[in-house]
This record gives structure tokens, C-alpha cells and sequence, in this order.
């Protein structure tokens, strides 16, 4: 609305820069946006942008069903696509079948994957082989890489600088619970795994929730040390649901990961293809949980540091 003193007169000459207001004689023509993040349009940037989406996973192909927790390559398409230029390189320290690292080649990026399990590390290294095989360009050899290894050793890899980190802790030992809804199915078949591993360097088969919690952050803090200053991470999680007790891991890692990387936000993944379980049905509000927090953190910037006269 005008101001009494603005009402009835012509509207100002000029422009507003700020709360001020450049004379005409000073407009300057703007310089175009220069995108330093991704090589996404202003369009698809701002469209990323929204806190939420929905994203109901392609039907798996059969080389990967035997993972129990993997992730669609579409959805970790989208988030390297926002995060890196092409030819950066993408770290998921906990690559399972190497769903991040796939997409990551997929949009021209290199990757680099560490899992524990030797079979997920297989399928991940002959998915990636394939994929390259595919997409028949010299540069794309070499791209991307599985080290089958305890993620708690990263910092003896001896990893290049990292542009992006894109990956999903186990959620706790959810895998372990008997009767978990989502594992029935597979409980049923003999071909699938219905947990990650025997291995005691496994997270997921870690009992006390603080345990697990410490070794699953102090993974993250390697990683941070390995990521270039100004480079995003992504952790996908949801909060955990156990004997009636909710177990919030995703606000713990928000809180806990926050201390060495800031905290920027979190976009909320919804599926909405899955069926409706009757919990507590007619006793007490028990969710059918259905969404995924994926936490963005970005490593703070090399400080500059202030010019000093010489001498001094
Ligand atoms: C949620 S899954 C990751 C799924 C992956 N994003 C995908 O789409 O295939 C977590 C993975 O962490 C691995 N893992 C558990 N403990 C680990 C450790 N100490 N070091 C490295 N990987 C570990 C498990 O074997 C499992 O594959």
C-alpha cells in the first residue's frame, strides 16, 4: 500500500537495491547468475528447491534383490544432479549395491563407494562395470570405485578431496526385529537377505541404540574430513520405531552430525505406494510411517584469510 506522503504523486524514478534507492542515472544492467553449485537451469534449481516429494521406486531389477535396504538410482540421480558438476566426485561410505554411485556415473560424475558386505561390494563393482560398459565413452572408464571395506577405516584409504557425500546408514537394527512388516516377504524366500550381515563390524548388528549411534557418527566425522571445504552431504534416515518406543534417529544424526557440519535442512521423501498396516487399530495412534528425512549438511568454507601488509 502507498504512503499518505507517496499517495497521489508519481511513483519514484529508479530502482530499490536493498532498502535504498539507486537514482535512474545509477541502474545497472545485472550481471547473469553465475551457478557455481550444479549445471542444473534456474527452472529445475528452483523446482529441487521444494522441502518435500514423492518418489515410489521402480521395480528393482534382479541382480540387486538380495539387498534388503537399497535405494533407487532415480532418486540419488536427482540429488547429484543438484549437489555436484559433472565430473566431481560423489562418496557413499555405506554403498550397499552401489545405487549412488551408479547414478552418480550415470550424470558424468565419479564415485567412490565403501561397504563391508563382499557381496554387496560385488554386485556394486559389476553393476558399475556394466553401466560403463553401456554407456561406451573412454572418458566414463575408471569413473567410479568399490572399496570393500569397515567404513570406520576410511581415514586409511587415503581418499582424494570429496565434492559430495550421498548415502543411508542401517537404521539401527530394525532389520533384526522379528516381524518387521517391510522383511515378511523376504523372511519367506531363501534367495534374499533379510539383514545385512553376520559381520560384528556391521552398525545394523549393533544392539545398544548410544552404540550404535557413536560408531555411526564417528563414521561421519571421517567423512567430513574428507569432504572439500563447501561440499554438501546428503544422510537419507528415517526415525526408528521399537517395542513402542520412537527412536529418532534422524533428528539424533541433525543434532549430532551438526556439530562438525552445519546442519542446512532436510527435504522430506514420501512413498505412497506402500500398503497400510492396522497398527494399534482401535487402541492408540501408531503411524504407518511412510517417509524418509534426507538431512543436507554443507562442510563451512576455508576462511580467507585477511590480506597483511608486507612487514607486518
Ligand atoms: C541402508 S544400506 C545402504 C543401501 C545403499 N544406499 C543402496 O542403495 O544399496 C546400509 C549399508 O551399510 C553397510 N554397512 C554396515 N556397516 C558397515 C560398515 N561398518 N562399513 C561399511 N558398510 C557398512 C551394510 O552392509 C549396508 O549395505
Amino acid at each position: 500500500m502507498l504512503s499518505a506522503h507517496h499517495r497521489g504523486r508519481k511513483p519514484p524514478q529508479g530502482e530499490f537495491s536493498g532498502d535504498r534507492l539507486l537514482p535512474a542515472t545509477m541502474k545497472r544492467t545485472p550481471k547473469p547468475l553465475e551457478n557455481r553449485l550444479n549445471d542444473l537451469t534456474w527452472r529445475d534449481w528452483l523446482l529441487f528447491q521444494k522441502s518435500w516429494f514423492v518418489h515410489n521406486p521402480p521395480p528393482r531389477e534382479k541382480g540387486v534383490l538380495l539387498h534388503p535396504a537399497k535405494f533407487p538410482e532415480t532418486l540419488c540421480q536427482e540429488f547429484i544432479e543438484f549437489f555436484t558438476k559433472r565430473g566431481q566426485l560423489v562418496l557413499d561410505p555405506m554403498a550397499g549395491t552401489g545405487s549412488a554411485l551408479l547414478a552418480a556415473v550415470r550424470c558424468g560424475r565419479r564415485a567412490i563407494g565403501i561397504e563391508l558386505n563382499p557381496q554387496y561390494a560385488c554386485i556394486a563393482a559389476d553393476r558399475l562395470a556394466a553401466e560403463e560398459q553401456q554407456l561406451c565413452r573412454d572418458e566414463s572408464s575408471g569413473l567410479a570405485q568399490v572399496i570393500c571395506a569397515d567404513a570406520r577405516d576410511l581415514l586409511r584409504l587415503g581418499l582424494e578431496p570429496v565434492d559430495y557425500v550421498l548415502t543411508s546408514p542401517p537404521y539401527w537394527d530394525m532389520l533384526r526385529r522379528e516381524g518387521f512388516e517391510t522383511q515378511r516377504k523376504r523372511r519367506e524366500s531363501a534367495d534374499l537377505d533379510v539383514y545385512y550381515s553376520e559381520d560384528e563390524a556391521d552398525l545394523g548388528n549393533i544392539r545398544d541404540y548410544q552404540c550404535f549411534l557413536k560408531e555411526l557418527v564417528g563414521i561421519y566425522r571421517a567423512v567430513a574430513e574428507v569432504m572439500r571445504p563447501g561440499a554438501y552431504a546428503t544422510i537419507i534416515v528415517k526415525n526408528v520405531k521399537k517395542g513402542g518406543t520412537i527412536y529418532p534417529l534422524a533428528w539424533d544424526l541433525g543434532r549430532l552430525v551438526g556439530e562438525f557440519l552445519v546442519l542446512k535442512d532436510e527435504k522430506i521423501w514420501c512413498q505412497d505406494n506402500q500398503r497400510l498396516a492396522p497398527y494399534g487399530m482401535g487402541k492408540c495412534w501408531v503411524s504407518n510411517t511412510m517417509h524418509h528425512y534426507c538431512l543436507n549438511f554443507r562442510k563451512p568454507e576455508a576462511k580467507r584469510r585477511a590480506r597483511t601488509a608486507p612487514g607486518k
